[in-house]
Formats: C-alpha cells, sequence, structure tokens
C-alpha cells in the first residue's frame, strides 16, 4: 500500500533509472510552494543535470517524454529551470482514499527490518525537582518511543535516574542532622534495616534543599555531603540501605507525577543500579590500556585529531577513588549489552550535555562496547522565559515541571470557560478536560518545534484555540467525534469514498503525506514534522468541513462518502495524537 507521492516516485524513479541516472533522483514530493498549480513535483531534474552534463530543462523533457502516458496522471509539466510539476488521475485520490478507509494504520505499514531501540529519556534525579528541561525530556522521549513502537521497532525505555551522585550525600547528611538515632547512622549495625522508609518524598523534597544551599555558603557542610557520597559508594551498609528508601520513595512519587503526564518507561533503573559492574568495568579498561593513570585519578582520554575543540578526557575514577556520572552511563552502557544488546541507544538529554556524551561514546567505542553510530545524542535547547533567557520562577529558582504543569491546567479550564466549551459535563469531566487540553498545550508547544530550537514559555499562546496549538488539534478531533456520534444517531453509515470537490481532493492528499511525516519524525529523532502534518491534517478537515456538509450532503452515496472521509480522518487524527503523546476528551 504505497502513498500516491510514493507511487509517483516509483514512476519518475523508473523514468530516471531508464535513461541511465539514479533512481532517488525520481523523488516526488508534495509541492510546498504552489501547490495550486500542481499538488506534487520533482526536482531531481537539476542534480541530475549534473550528472549527466546536460541542461536540467533537457532531462526534465526526456523524463516527461518517458512518463507522459501513464495512467496515473492527469497532467505533468516543466515549470522554471527544470521543475517537473505533477497532477495525480483523479482516481489516484480515490483509491488512496478507499485504501487508507480501511487501514487502522492509516497507510504507514510496519518496518522491514525492526530494530532494537533503547531510549534513555526523562533522566530526573533522586531528591531533586524536577525541572523544564526533564519536562522536554519526558515529552519528546515519550513521543519518540511511541513514534519508534508505531514503526515496528522493539523499543525498550529506560528513566536513568539520577540516584548516585552528591545529592544522595547531602540526603544523608541533613537526613543525619535532624534524626541523628536513626539506625542507618549507626556504623556498628549492617543488617536487619527497617522495611519502612525513614522518610516521605515531602521530607526528600525538604531535605535536599535545605543541605544545597548550607553546602553553597560552608565548604565544611559540602564536604560532609562529599564524604558521604564516597562512604555510599564505597558501601556503607547503612547508606545503602537508605539510598534503598529513598529511591524506592521517589519511584513511587515520580510513578505518579509520570503517570499524571500520560508517560510511560519500561525500566526504572538508575545509575546507582550499575554499581556493581564498576569495578570489574574499570580493572578491565585498565588491563586493556583503555583507561590511563593521571594525576592519582583513571582517565579515557577521548581526544581526536582534527578536533575543532579540545575535548577533555573521561574521568573513570576521581582520586578519591569516587565513580562520576561518565563513569555510571559506560557501565550502564555495558549493562544495556548484556542484557538487552540494542542496535540503537537515543539519550534524549538536553545539548548542554553534549560533551559528557561525545566523551562517553568515543569511550565507549574505545573500549568496543558499542558499534559505530550505535549510540546517539538526542539533543535539544532550552525553554526560555519572556526575556530570551531560560525559564526561571519569579525569584530565579528553577521551575518545578509540577507547579508548570499545574498552572497550564489550571489555564487550560479558564480557556474551555472563555470559549464556552465543556460546560455539559459534570465537574469530573471539566476536570479531566481540562487536564487533556493543558498537557496538550504543553506538550504541542514543545513538540512542534525542531528539538534544537529554543522557544519561549508562553501559556497564553500555547493554550488558546486557535493557531497551531495543542488545544486547536484537540478540538478538531472533538469535533469529528462529535460528527461521527450524531451521524450513528441519525442512522448515516460510512461508504464508498468518492472524491469530486477540491476540498476533499485536499483532505485526501493531506491524508496521503502521513507515512512521510512518521518517517521524517523518526529519521530526524524529532516529531515536529508530525506536528507540521497533524495541524495541515486538521486544516484540510476545517475547510472540506466547511464546503461539504456531510449528514446534510445532497444525496445518500455523497453522505456516506463524505462520513468515510470523516472517519478516515478521525482515524488518522487519533494515530497522530497518540504518538505525539495527546489525548483529546470524547466531547468538549
Ligand atoms: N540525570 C541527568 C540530569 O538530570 C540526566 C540523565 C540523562 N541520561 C544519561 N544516561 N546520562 O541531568
Amino acid at each position: 500500500m504505497a502513498s500516491i507521492a510514493d507511487q509517483l516516485s516509483n514512476l519518475l524513479g523508473s523514468a530516471f533509472e531508464s535513461h541511465g541516472l539514479s533512481r532517488e533522483l525520481g523523488r516526488v514530493s508534495p509541492s510546498k510552494k504552489n501547490p495550486e498549480l500542481a499538488p506534487f513535483q520533482c526536482n531531481g531534474a537539476m542534480p541530475a543535470a549534473k550528472q549527466a552534463g546536460k541542461p536540467p530543462r533537457e532531462i526534465a523533457q526526456s523524463i516527461v517524454d518517458a512518463i507522459a502516458d501513464s495512467e496515473l496522471l492527469a497532467s505533468v509539466e516543466i515549470a522554471g529551470p527544470g521543475f517537473i510539476n505533477l497532477t495525480p488521475a483523479p482516481a489516484m485520490y480515490q483509491n488512496r482514499a478507499r485504501e487508507l478507509a480501511g487501514d487502522a494504520r492509516s497507510g504507514v505499514a510496519r518496518v522491514d527490518e525492526p530494530q532494537k531501540v533503547m531510549i534513555d529519556f526523562g533522566g530526573p534525579n533522586v531528591a531533586k525537582p524536577m525541572h523544564v528541561g526533564h519536562l522536554r525530556s519526558s515529552v519528546l522521549g515519550d513521543s519518540l518511543q511511541r513514534i519508534f513502537r508505531f514503526l515496528g521497532h522493539e523499543v525498550v525505555s529506560d528513566i536513568h535516574l539520577g540516584d548516585w551522585g552528591l545529592q544522595m550525600g547531602h540526603l544523608i547528611t541533613e537526613l543525619k542532622e535532624e534524626q541523628p538515632d536513626l539506625v542507618y547512622f549507626d556504623a556498628e549495625v549492617t543488617e536487619g534495616y527497617p522495611s519502612e522508609p525513614p522518610v516521605d518524598i515531602e521530607d526528600l523534597a525538604r531535605l535536599y534543599p535545605q543541605a544545597s544551599s548550607k553546602a553553597k555558603s560552608d565548604e565544611a557542610r559540602l564536604e560532609l555531603s562529599r564524604e558521604a557520597t564516597a562512604e555510599l559508594q564505597a558501601g556503607r551498609a547503612g547508606y545503602r540501605a537508605l539510598l534503598r528508601h529513598f529511591i524506592n520513595v521517589s519511584i513511587a512519587a515520580l510513578k505518579q507525577d509520570f503517570g499524571n503526564l500520560g508517560v510511560h518507561f519500561d525500566l526504572w533503573k538508575g545509575e546507582s543500579d550499575v554499581d556493581p559492574l564498576i569495578p570489574a568495568m574499570v580493572q578491565d579498561f585498565k588491563d586493556r590500556g583503555v583507561a590511563e593513570e593521571s594525576d592519582g585519578a583513571w582517565v579515557v582520554r577521548v581526544a581526536r585529531e582534527g578536533d575543532k575543540k579540545e575535548l577533555a578526557p573521561l574521568i573513570l575514577v576521581t582520586r578519591g577513588g569516587a565513580a562520576l556520572y561518565g563513569t555510571t552511563d559506560l557501565a550502564t552502557i555495558l549493562d544495556r549489552k548484556q542484557a538487552e544488546a540494542p542496535d540503537l541507544t537515543l539519550y534524549v538529554v538536553d545539548l548542554g550535555q553534549s560533551d559528557h556524551f561525545e566523551q562517553v561514546f568515543r569511550a565507549a567505542d574505545k573500549a568496543g562496547l558499542a558499534a559505530d553510530g550505535a549510540l546517539e545524542h538526542v539533543k535539544f535547547g532550552t525553554v526560555n522565559g519572556p526575556d530570551g533567557k531560560r525559564l526561571r520562577t519569579r525569584d530565579g529558582g528553577t521551575f518545578r515541571l509540577a507547579d508548570l504543569i499545574g498552572s497550564a491546567i489550571t489555564r487550560a479550564g479558564e480557556r474551555l470557560d472563555e470559549a464556552g466549551l465543556a460546560k455539559d459535563g459534570d465537574a469530573d469531566e471539566k476536570a479531566a478536560t481540562a487536564r487533556m487540553v493543558g498537557l496538550a498545550a504543553i506538550k504541542f508547544a514543545d513538540l512542534q518545534n525542531y528539538r534544537t530550537t529554543n522557544y519561549i514559555f508562553d501559556l497564553d499562546r500555547f493554550t488558546s484555540f486557535e493557531g497551531k496549538t495543542g488545544p486547536y488539534l484537540l478540538y478538531a478531533a472533538v469535533r469529528v467525534k462529535s460528527l461521527m456520534r450524531k451521524a450513528e444517531a441519525e442512522g448515516v453509515t460510512a461508504g464508498d469514498i468518492l472524491v469530486h470537490a477540491d476540498e476533499e481532493r485536499d483532505l485526501v492528499l493531506a491524508l496521503d503525506a502521513f507515512g512521510a511525516a512518521v518517517d521524517q519524525a523518526a529519521e530526524n529523532r524529532a516529531p515536529n514534522a508530525l506536528c507540521d502534518h497533524v495541524f495541515t491534517l486538521a486544516q484540510a478537515f476545517s475547510k472540506f468541513y466547511a464546503a461539504c456538509p456531510v449528514l446534510i450532503a445532497e444525496d445518500e452515496q455523497t453522505q456516506a462518502s463524505r462520513l468515510a472521509l470523516a472517519q478516515t480522518t478521525l482515524t488518522q487524527l487519533e494515530l497522530c495524537l497518540d504518538l505525539l503523546g495527546l489525548e483529546a476528551p470524547e466531547r468538549m
């Protein structure tokens, strides 16, 4: 089942090939600039001209001569320097629409060679509140896992908790200050700790900032946390038992937060999980000369000839014997290799960590832990405030994710009131709708930008029901759903699709572009292509619906055809929303 664009690409590819040129030159895509001239175009004649050493128009003409009689085409013309403009035969639209109508995947096939794809995203730190950077990672990573799964890949997602660093030392020492008599601090005791945690999530949220602010102004206090971290890593039993409690308490709270966001992880592993692998890994690196000694520390040199910027060595073990962020990342690669053997690992982490990942990937390469290109840093930019600088709270602190989501849902509720929407249900339904609209607002606002683009957090714009926003798309889906309900109530059923009106044809053209958008999103590891697509689709539906009455169409055949088009649109809209991690209510 091929899209119209692919069928035409095939036709032109063969034509280029028969002229001794490469098939790829025949790639046909929807016309962006002047779709009213012709819905599709092929620009292959220009590069072909270079290959063949002939004028592009001459090449274009010979391609056109070769395909002019094809039954796939209504017309074909050459424009400008050698653009080939293509108008498909009317039957193409009809056939394609009928195909899509009968397909729950809306024309997107699973890949022939599925890969095992590990996606490392979310990455919250135990005890530290999540901030907007974690939001971007979560929203983007979740959409990517949905897209890769939809394409038929085997995806394993891992939250990769930050649970091994200094913040753990902060928690331990601060708790000790508050409750010095807890058994965990008694060095004599090495087992039989209580199974009930000594803290809850509120305690963690209080202890960490308390300790970290003290440590900022007090070097001795910082040293205490450092020592505790080192003792923890060295295996002090009471501290290990505390760590387990902290992690469990955190995970329980995070599961709730991520559940509310609609974000799922297969694995809830953390940095601390790979600690047992580190000694042998370090020894192996030393034995094989992957790691070198430097000032009492062990490092992996990763600089390469021709580097534009000097890349510092990755510190495997500090002089004090501690493992660092790069060490746990390397051990995690080893762990995943043994447990999952992924073909590809995507790290959805802000671009501020680019050097870190470059170091880790090069070290992994040097140690032979991963095949070339199997580790990829999927970078993203910052969320900024109205001043164009990184988003901060009014008092200059980092924005807590929970507050951010809370304010989006509140604003969504106000918007619904302003627009006179979601009036019919009870308070619960209204709250649920506001939640879906609020989440759609921030998720879509994030995903619609290419990921490395920074954007300004503007709740008013994000929650608007007009323009390229999440709420607009939910509203579009709700409108089609309500049309379907009405049709059912009136006993109208979908039938064979006929494409007559321009708006019907344009809707089919929009529907036809889904597969290319999914492919592009997967290829670039960036769902913005899918955001563009779903917005175009919603607009095309809106124009269709305005111009082509469905339930009051002139005859039954037209009614049934348009209803089928609406149903097909709904299927694809819902697929798109799902791939973006958005959820639409039944009514609004
Ligand atoms: N916990 C880290 C942070 O908050 C992100 C973890 C990213 N993943 C990784 N494998 N390093 O910055």
